[in-house]
């Protein structure tokens, strides 16, 4: 099963669910100002309603249409739309993204994404999509079509095939409130490009993390094991690098964080139909794309924080 962008953004009209393929995972997506249809999407997700979700437009001139940008917005947006990176900014339009997209907050996250069968589906539709990754809450997010089906295939009008996600982590969310830039979620765009374009990021804080982060996420079903030097009996190891563990489960052989990246959540959920009694994974660097891998791993594995 598989619909064309038009007839998903016809699904999108009647107030139902599509499977949108983006560039970072599949996501769930909804028509944002129609509060019955985006609260399809928490049931569908099992997803508490104090998480509010991204709305996806098609360019930065329907991005500021709803939200509020001063200069470093822009400057970054600028720099990194359509593209991996979400702008949470203050709220212009709450009609056109509802209450409940926002979960009643007065800020706003938007992406413009840079997929082609996304841009297809919010050029058809005209107006803000609300779409969380298409995972059940909690779960590793969906990287291929196959496994966006099996996540949420059950609940949607129409499910749109973007082959598999390049990129393969959740945007970059970034606050631009009050004159202050933060990273509320490490993605696919670093915090070193982001400080070449807006200089030295705020240090968040407690308070200024993203409503959805404080819960064990993106985890498989067997238990995962970080920062692994080898798999103990009956683990299944996740490798990076030259030489370590079998290349068939490596993250990537070369020790590229990019690829690797782009297969940590399709090899979570391979690993996982192997039913092991846990899975291992081995070091990954810190630094660039590592900070966001890095990150998802640690949420995997519970160690939150
Ligand atoms: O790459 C992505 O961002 C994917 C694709 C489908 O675009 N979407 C995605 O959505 O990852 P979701 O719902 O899984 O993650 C959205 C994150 C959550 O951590 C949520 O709490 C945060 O963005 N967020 C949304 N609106 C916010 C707001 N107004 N203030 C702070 N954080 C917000
Ligand atoms: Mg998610």
């Amino acid at each position: 099963m598989s619909e064309t962008p038009d007839q998903a953004a016809e699904a999108l009209r009647r107030g139902e669910l599509i499977l949108l393929p983006t560039e970072t995972v599949y996501g769930l997506g909804a028509d944002a100002g129609n509060p019955e249809a985006v609260a399809k999407i928490f049931e569908a997700k099992g997803r508490p309603r104090f998480n509010p979700l991204i709305s996806h437009v098609a360019d930065a001139v329907a991005a500021e249409s709803i939200g509020a940008f001063d200069d470093k917005a822009r400057a970054l947006a600028e720099a990194f739309w359509p593209g991996p990176m979400t702008l949470v900014t203050p709220v212009k339009d709450v009609r056109r993204v509802c209450d409940l997209a926002r979960a009643g907050l007065d800020s706003v996250a938007i992406r413009v994404p840079g997929h082609a069968g996304a841009r297809s589906v919010l050029a058809a539709f005209d107006g803000p999509v609300v779409a969380p990754s298409a995972n059940r809450s909690g779960r590793p997010s969906p990287t291929t079509f196959a496994d966006a089906v099996e996540e949420t295939g059950f609940a949607v009008a129409a499910a749109v095939d973007g082959g598999d996600c390049p990129v393969g982590l959740e945007s970059t969310v970034i606050s631009v409130l009050g004159g202050a830039v933060s990273l509320l979620r490490p993605g696919a765009v670093t915090r070193a490009e982001i400080e070449a374009v807006v200089g030295p990021l705020a240090d968040g804080g407690e308070g200024h993390r993203s409503p959805g982060r404080l819960t064990l996420h993106y985890a498989p079903d067997a238990p995962v094991r970080i920062e692994a030097v080898e798999a103990r009996d009956g683990e299944l190891l996740l490798g990076f690098g030259p030489g370590v563990g079998d290349p068939r489960w490596s993250l990537s052989p070369s020790g590229d964080l990019r690829e690797a990246a782009a297969n940590l959540f399709r090899l979570l959920r391979e690993a996982d139909r192997t039913r092991p009694v846990g899975i291992a994974v081995s070091p990954l660097p810190t630094e660039g794309l590592g900070e966001a891998i890095n990150d998802r791993l640690r949420r995997a594995a519970g160690h939150i924080g």
